[in-house]
């Protein structure tokens, strides 16, 4: 972690040796920033105007400032903001000058008026987004010359509504989200195994039973769904609201149907569409099985075709994504038709039957009038239509792979731009692409390996929200996508010159936490470090003017907590937690100190279970308190199954926790079980249902023994185990 190492006061900013375009504090930063003297001042008698063709911008902008008093009456003459058409001014680019008199706004495009508003709200007090005024803002604008213009045409953010399903309000919250940081795109994961969440006419099992999952559903439960019916969609009416709200914010909506894997939702509600094949084709990468079509039944191509229609109809846009990632290609091969079909091809690679089925997508899609794009699988089996664009998600060279192929390439390699990725090690999310930091997100340059001749081959770049982990905590979905989205806009928006990672750390703790708190986002704020050294505690944060709270009893900080003023001495460090604290309700998630390590008991222990292990978890892992390891099922789990710790001998503690799901990942927990404890062995007390998978009890006397009990088919198809924590 890094520290700032200069504290500045707003003011003398303007005289630091950061460009102008950085200290004006707006994200994604300007091309070009000049700071003159003066400001023009909002209020009543303020004048908004604009040509005819610019009614939804200045209806907007004029929203926007009614927190500054602006009534819109015209009968002022005491200022005037002014849209004004510019020809000459690129396309989504705009320029902004300001003076005592006027705000001039001149753009070419609807877009570029557009981004050249929220340029002006970003330099106005952070209340002109929650449009509710504390009293004490200066609604003043700096006098200011900007031309701006953004460094790719697309610059985007996808959000998996599959595995957790959002609503049309959150839905529409993101939009406004995403168009107050510049971002022109959304890439609207629709389909997964876990739920299909657009209405099709034509197929309406799509809905009425693969938007579902739970106990007799279409679909299992899964992620932390468990007993309960889980699910939702998205009706044409829904996705027309959202696409013209979008569109009036400069989003296009590229809508993905994940195919020929990943489609679960699809094939347990029109079975006909699996390949025709007794044996066992084995897994997806996530541990599904039957979940691909099958590529060599022509019906299947004309009820995608039915279902690209509709699609194509829905959404205005340039682009239909077909997924195309992770195809479990066993299916194929042990299909009678589809191997008499490679062979009659003449096709050697299962991957050429991908890129036979992708192909003739392509000509599915470019019928609608559209253009296709997929995963980065998509480059394999064989050449791409050359206007179809390629996701390169698997890694920054798959990006310049695709582009060395001469395919048009979105920029959103996992180890920078997947934002269910965790933050920090002790932090919920997956980590199968690194730990990704908001520092991380911002040094992706897609240009990074590439020279000059084929750069324009880069479209953009974009964050990633899968949402496995999504469904809690509340609002989980705001604290994964805020602050990163806001790299990922610089990024896409922002010169590299302009560009620096202390000036944007520093713009978003000391400027942007205001907005993105007004925007109404519960956004993250990253925790403090803490450790112990000769007797002593320290605490730091990423950044000087960060407010850290503690406690010394073990309990998370909260807004009545102490203020950390400075080293604490104490013998018992393991008892401190620290936070950062933005506010009294968004703030970091606890720590300890990082430097000891809680010292649990590790009694000799016997794990015995009726569950099957996977081959590479034994039962084992979980009886030789090392915390990292587990046992995970080869199965999914059910009522009845067991997991029992016996001890040799009988264990005395103040407090036990048992854990279930892979550490620190949440995931694969037991979702619907018990726990209980035995003093002789053979009689069993029970200590309380596992919530999330956890439990923590205290045992009134010594103990022999410990056992999980299921009580109902586990959500999953595996489950996962821990160690004890024996306190
Ligand atoms: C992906 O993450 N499977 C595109
Ligand atoms: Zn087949």
């Amino acid at each position: 972690m890094r520290l700032i190492k200069i504290i500045l006061p707003a003011l003398l900013m303007l005289n630091s040796g950061l460009p102008a375009a950085q200290t004006l504090s707006v994200i994604p930063v300007p091309a070009e920033v000049k700071i003159k003297k003066g400001v023009f001042k909002l209020g009543p008698e303020t004048v908004v105007r604009s040509d005819e063709r610019n009614q939804f911008n200045r209806t907007y902008l004029l929203s926007k400032l009614r927190v500054a008093g602006v009534t819109d009456k015209r009968t002022g003459n005491s200022g005037v903001i002014e849209l004004i058409t510019d020809n000459t001014i690129p396309q989504e680019g705009y320029s902004l000058i300001s003076d005592s008199l006027r705000v001039t706004i001149k753009a070419s495009s609807k877009a570029g008026f557009f981004y050249g508003i929220q340029t002006l709200l970003q330099m106005l007090p952070p209340t002109v987004y929650s449009g509710v005024a504390n009293g004490f803002e200066k609604w003043e604008v700096p006098a200011v010359e900007i031309n701006d213009y953004p460094r790719y045409g697309y610059r985007g953010m996808m959000l998996d509504v599959s595995r957790t399903f959002f609503d049309k309000a959150t839905i529409i919250n993101y939009m406004d989200w995403l168009s107050y940081h510049k971002i022109n795109k959304f890439h609207w994961h629709l389909t997964d195994d876990n739920g299909w969440r657009i209405e099709i006419k034509k197929y309406p099992l799509l809905t009425a039973r693969g938007a579902w999952r739970g106990p007799g559903e279409a679909l299992a439960p899964t992620f932390g769904s468990g007993n309960k019916r889980y699910g939702g969609f998205f009706s044409q009416k829904d996705v027309k609201e959202i696409v013209k709200y979008a569109a009036e914010r400069n989003i296009e909506i590229i809508p993905e149907i994940d195919l020929p894997g990943h489609s679960k939702a699809v094939t347990a509600t029109y079975p006909e569409v699996l390949c025709e094949s007794k044996k066992d084709a084995g897994e997806s990468v996530q541990g599904e099985v039957s979940n691909v079509w099958c590529v060599s039944n022509e019906k299947n191509y004309k009820m995608l075709e039915n279902i690209i229609k509709e699609l194509a109809s829905l959404f205005p846009g340039k682009y239909i994504h077909i997924g195309g990632d992770e195809v479990n290609m066993s299916s194929w091969e042990h299909c009678e038709s589809c191997s008499e079909f490679m062979k009659s091809h003449d096709m050697k690679r299962p991957s050429e039957l991908q890129n036979y089925f992708v192909r003739r997508l392509e000509k599915i899609v470019e019928k609608y009038g559209k253009t296709m794009a997929g995963w980065d699988e998509i480059l394999e089996g064989g050449d791409l239509h050359k206007s179809t664009a390629v996701y390169a998600w698997r890694s920054v060279n798959k990006g310049v792979e695709s582009i060395t192929k001469g395919q048009p390439t979105i920029f959103m390699p996992g180890p920078y731009c997947y934002l269910d990725m965790k933050q920090s090690p002790l932090e919920r999310g997956h980590n199968w692409a690194g730990i990704v930091t908001l520092e991380k997100t911002y040094s992706l340059d897609p240009e990074q390996n590439l020279t000059g001749d084929n750069k324009n081959l880069i479209l953009g770049v974009q964050g990633g929200l899968w949402t496995e982990l999504l469904a809690w905590p509340p609002r989980f979905i705001e604290y994964q996508t805020f602050p990163r989205m806001a790299a990922i806009a610089e990024i896409g928006w922002s010169k590299r010159a302009n560009m620096s990672w202390e000036s944007f750390h520093e713009r978003i703790t000391k400027y942007h936490f205001d907005r993105m708190n007004q925007m109404g986002i519960a956004f993250r704020v990253e925790p403090p470090v803490a450790t112990y050294e000769n007797g002593v505690v320290y605490a730091t944060a990423s950044y000087p003017w960060a407010v850290i709270r503690y406690s010394d009893n073990e309990s998370n900080p909260d807004s009545h907590s102490p203020v950390y003023c400075g080293p604490i001495s104490t013998a018992d460090p393991l008892k401190y937690r620290f936070a950062v604290f933005y506010n009294d309700f968004t703030r970091s998630i606890p720590v300890k100190v990082q430097n000891v390590d809680y010292v649990y008991q590790t009694p000799a222990t016997v794990v015995t279970s009726n569950i099957v292990a996977n081959e590479k978890s034994s039962v084992n892992n979980v009886s030789d308190y090392k915390y990292d390891t587990y046992f995970r099922s080869a199965t999914k789990a059910k009522a009845g199954d067991y997991v029992l710790y016996t001890f040799q001998e009988p264990v005395e503690s103040k407090r036990i926790t048992v854990e279930s799901g892979i550490p620190v990942i949440d995931f694969y927990w037991v979702t619907d079980g018990y726990v209980e404890y035995s003093v002789n062995g053979t009689d069993f007390i029970k200590v309380g249902e596992l919530n999330r998978g956890k439990i923590t009890f205290t045992p009134a006397e010594k103990i022999k023994a410990v056992k999980i009990v299921i009580t109902a088919p586990n959500d999953a198809n595996t489950i996962v185990f821990q160690d004890l924590k024996i306190e």
